[in-house]
């Protein structure tokens, strides 16, 4: 049965809706099948293991756990780090409060504080603002959520500087830290920072392995060991241990050496995309904005809505995402190079001039 609202994927030559439209690469595919495999559930797959190992050490923390996806990463973060009735403070754009099915209400069990801020980043002053007294009426303080790239935000890097700020008050208020680093890797590549440095200030951080590096497959969650035993009863509870998982644990390998450097290449191509687009009369868009792959831009007055324009780039086999009934949102990756781009950014503005 083929859902009514999935897109025929045959249809579009240039996807650019998001990062996870990656399909795995050939030598991807080769490392996936020569994988060496064991029972994940019980600790004994040799891939899984060293991925877990090498994330770990990546992120600085002491252990990681292998889970199927980012979402069930901040989900289970979450639900180890805070007790019902606790309160999460966060960025308005976070993924965590718009695009994740309110999970902190369903398994933490823990509202949400949302701070208004620029491109989804904050301050370690806004953190001391949110935190509320101790008394009985009011929801606990308990976790501090930071969203590495935020991609809401504009795919905006948090300098190391707002991290550090962050983190201290957090730590001044006795709260938990959790990095959301779906695009870490964009950021260390876009910074020059690593991602020990952004990430070892945190309680918890994970990798996702489905985005920009390109695999089918899974996010790593890391922290100290104890946490991590926690996660591991989250993970049975979601369902989440595996058998053989090491086939996509040989993907994520895979690109950790050969996917991470090559964002770089992600960067230009969105940036030359931003430029391009931004020449196009009526549309509202900043390059200087762009720091690592994703794009965002008004159409509102060009007179067309963003759907109307997602509609008449599916007719030439380009996709890219409607992020409001005026907003649309480019994400560059692996699998669309620098002339895939140029084409795009012309198909929009030939629509846009067309009309
Ligand atoms: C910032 C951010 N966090 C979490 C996720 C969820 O990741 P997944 O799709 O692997 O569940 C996404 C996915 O787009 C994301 O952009």
């Amino acid at each position: 049965m083929i859902c009514a609202a999935m897109p025929v994927q045959t249809a579009v030559r240039i996807d650019l809706i998001s990062d996870t439209s990656t399909r795995p690469t050939l030598p991807m595919r080769r490392a996936m099948a020569e994988a060496e495999v064991g029972d994940e559930q019980r600790g004994e797959d040799p891939s899984v293991n060293q991925l877990c190992e090498r994330s770990a050490a990546l992120m600085g923390q002491d252990s990681a756990i292998f889970l199927p996806s980012g979402t069930m990463c901040n989900q289970i973060a979450m639900a180890t780090h805070c007790q019902p009735g606790d309160e999460i403070i966060t960025a308005a754009a976070s993924h965590i409060i718009g695009s994740e099915a309110a999970g902190a209400a369903v398994f933490a069990r823990s509202v949400i504080r949302e701070i208004s801020c620029c491109r989804g980043v904050f301050s370690g002053e806004d953190v001391s603002a949110a935190v509320r007294p101790r008394n009985p009426k009011s929801p606990r303080s308990r976790l501090v959520e930071v969203e590495q790239t935020n991609n809401r935000g504009g795919g905006s890097v948090w300098p190391l500087r707002a991290i550090l700020s962050v983190t201290e008050a957090a730590k001044a208020n006795d709260l938990a830290l959790h990095m959301d680093g779906a695009r870490l890797m964009n950021a260390v590549v876009a910074s020059g920072v690593s991602a020990r440095d952004f990430a070892t200030p945190f309680d918890s951080v994970w990798l996702d392995l489905t985005k920009g590096l390109g695999c089918p497959f899974g996010g790593v969650l890391a922290g100290s060991t104890d946490f991590i035993e926690q996660a591991w009863t989250w993970k049975h509870r979601f369902g989440g241990a595996m058998r053989q998982a090491g086939i996509f644990a040989a993907a994520g390998l895979y690109a950790l050496d050969h996917h991470v450097d090559r964002l770089a290449e992600d960067h230009v191509n969105a940036r030359l995309f931003a430029e391009r687009i931004a020449e196009v009369p009526s549309v509202v868009l900043d390059p200087i904005k762009i720091e690592t792959n994703l794009v965002f831009f008004e159409v509102k007055e060009t007179g067309l809505s963003a759907k109307d324009i997602s509609d008449q780039l599916l007719k030439k086999g380009i996709r890219i995402g409607i992020e409001s009934a005026f907003r649309m949102r480019v994400v560059t990756h692996l699998d669309v190079d620098r002339k895939d781009v140029e084409e795009a950014a012309e198909a929009v503005a030939n629509i846009i001039a067309q009309y």
